[in-house]
């Protein structure tokens, strides 16, 4: 999974489109970091040149001086490989054996070894073990015999096959850019005397506000003042879906903090009460519960911390709604694949809206009968575009490849899902309901508390798990989710490992592991009179094996006995607790990253959008 962009511009208007380059690609290091690479068309004798690498992109922009050279127009490329070691020579952008043609490609070409075998019969040379390598022979190949560029382009996108963003360009046609999109997003930057296109909205939010998001199966080409969109041969007019983006470009940069991850985590406050009023002036709840009450069965799926927020709706759906619901992590839905699903609601959470596997479980369920209703952070993203319903998020711009206040953001989201479902049904009053409702409304106010009282003691918790190699989070009812979430931030982020059980589930198999100074964090939620005795038990047998116990909790849990260090959020209830428990877990997690030198924004191996199955 990859990031891409490309800007055309006219030269009056934008003497030099290689620094919107260079600032575009940096805004898509989240999406892969492991090469990062240029093609540019030299201002006044329109060569391509090609500048890429192994590494970072701000190491390809400086041993290249990338933004000092001057182009007309040019596409950019971050990797996270999925075909061929990450090095210069698979880097993007890839070019034809005449150094004309210059491809960046997201996704995977299905069919590329045949295409391959077939073009180097023909005498195609190729430099990479990269399936893109193939778009820049193939058109090659087609201008060779004869046909134009936009011929040729069109006629590739026929030919192959899977998942791709691609875009092309080309050095005898300097004022345009060629794109096409399959399965793997695009969008298109609509600017004064300049156009691009990305792989996603933030990366050109510095240059435009004003977006047409492609759909499947649509490709086309800009130029400085024009945008052409086909599908099946057919134009497409695409006025009517130019959407205009609020986002500041400040939402979308780090605000003074040293990283992304731990303005996100401050950040919660704003963006929960943002999205409580959001909803609360929209109909988006309404239209989603009105679907849940119709439908026979329920599941919800999501990857990572989506699945994560799903899982707390599952809680929520049963405790409120008093509706079961069956939770699902997305990269399984083949197991629900051949059902009649034609009386079921799938809820498919992703913040991005471009999770692959997520997408294949929402096509799968609609493909057997099914009603989609998608929560996500991203408006035009594709899995909102395919389901039936969306609930948007509005978190803005989470560019920590770590999920912090998306997963509140849709905690808050699918919690007023459940609580509007439960008015509807009955299992609420209209006067419960509007109380409830008042309640998540202090969902920001919940998180500030959560950061305050546990920033300082948190730095403390760090230093002393710094060292150790193994940590256990434990939790009862709502906080098994939440201790699920709390384990994934500690392990992507610091690289300790750290794993989640529900805390009944310990002495049938983790605690074997526990041993003297073995770190245990126990998750501390309502009811408290239901799981307060419970979580004692927990607590002592893990005492007794010689763990070093630690309570994360709201008030009430204080007088557990055996417990060695506690962090007290503040007295909250079932709907608020998420908001208070959560934050001190991410800045666990952060400050462990620090404190043992890792950049919590990137941890290795991790893109922050998995476009690949
Ligand atoms: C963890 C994390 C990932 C994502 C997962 C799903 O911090 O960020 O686990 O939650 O890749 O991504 P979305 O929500 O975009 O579908």
């Amino acid at each position: 999974m990859c990031g891409i962009v490309g800007v055309v511009a006219d030269p009056e208007i934008i003497g030099n489109t290689a620094p919107m380059l260079v600032q575009g690609l940096r805004r898509l290091e989240y999406r892969g970091y492991d090469s990062a690479g240029f093609a540019l068309i030299e201002c006044s004798s329109y060569r391509l040149l090609v500048f890429k690498d192994k590494g970072r992109i701000n190491d390809v922009v400086e041993s290249y001086n990338v933004d000092k050279h001057c182009a007309v127009s040019g596409i950019a490329h971050t990797r996270w490989a999925t075909h061929g070691e990450p090095n210069t020579v698979n880097a993007h952008p890839h070019v034809d054996c005449r150094g004309e043609i210059a491809v960046v490609h997201n996704g995977i070409i299905k069919n590329f070894a045949e295409l391959r075998q077939l073009l180097e019969e023909k005498g195609h040379v190729f430099r990479s073990e990269t399936d893109t390598e193939v778009v820049a022979h193939l058109l090659e190949e087609y201008l060779r015999n004869g046909s134009s560029m936009w011929e040729a382009f069109k006629r590739l996108v026929r030919v192959i096959e899977g998942a791709y963003a691609i875009a092309v360009i080309y050095s005898r046609e300097p004022h345009r850019i060629y794109f096409a999109r399959k399965v793997s997003p695009l969008v298109i930057g609509l600017g004064e005397g300049f156009m691009m296109v990305a792989s996603d909205i933030p990366s050109m939010l510095q240059y435009t506000k004003r977006f047409v998001a492609l759909n499947d199966g649509e490709y086309g080409y800009i130029e400085p003042y024009r945008l052409y969109l086909e599908k099946d041969g057919r134009a497409v007019e695409w006025r009517h879906r130019v959407m205009t983006v609020t986002w500041s470009i400040e939402d979308a940069e780090k605000g003074g903090y040293p990283h992304y991850m731990l303005k996100e985590i401050m950040e919660q406050p704003r963006v929960l009460f943002e999205t409580y009023t959001g909803l609360a002036s929209s109909r988006e709840l309404e239209n989603a519960a009105k679907l849940l009450s119709n439908a026979e069965k329920i599941f919800v799926t999501g990857a990572g911390t989506s699945y994560h927020a799903g899982l707390v709706f599952a809680y929520y759906m049963a405790r409120i709604a008093k509706r079961p619901v069956i939770p699902f992590i997305s990269s399984e839905y083949l197991a629900y694949r051949d059902m009649d699903h034609s009386n079921s609601v799938l809820v498919a959470i992703s913040q991005s809206g471009e999770t692959i596997d997520t997408l294949q479980a929402v096509r799968s369920f609609k493909s057997s009968g099914g009603r989609v209703i998608a929560v996500s952070n991203v408006i035009g993203s594709t899995i909102p575009r395919e389901a039936d319903v969306t609930v948007y998020t509005r978190a803005g711009p989470e560019i920590g490849v770590a999920a912090t206040k998306t997963f509140l953001t849709q905690v808050l989201a699918l919690t007023g899902m459940a609580l509007t479902l439960a008015q509807y049904n009955g299992s609420m009053t209209q006067n419960e309901y509007r109380k409830a409702m008042d309640t998540l409304k202090n969902a920001g106010h919940a998180a500030s508390a959560g950061i305050d009282r546990s920033i300082r003691a948190v730095e403390l918790l760090a230093s002393s798990l710094r060292s150790k190699g193994n940590i256990y989070v434990l939790g009862r009812g709502l906080g098994v989710a939440l201790a699920y979430e709390a384990a994934l931030k500690i392990k992507e982020v610091s690289y300790i490992h750290a794993e989640a059980y529900p805390a009944g589930e310990s002495k049938h198999g983790p605690i074997a592991l526990v041993e003297d100074g073995f770190p245990v964090i126990f998750v501390g939620v309502p009811p408290r009179e239901e799981l307060h005795e419970k979580l004692q038990s927990n607590v002592m047998e893990m005492k007794a094996r010689g763990a070093s116990t630690i309570v994360v909790g709201v008030s009430g849990y204080d007088d557990l006995k055996g417990v060695d260090f506690y962090i007290d959020v503040g007295n909250y209830d079932e709907i608020l607790a998420p908001y208070a428990v959560v934050p001190p877990f991410q800045l666990l997690a952060y400050k462990l990253a620090v404190m043992l030198n890792r950049d919590p924004d990137k941890p290795r191996n991790l893109a922050k959008t998995v476009t690949v199955e």
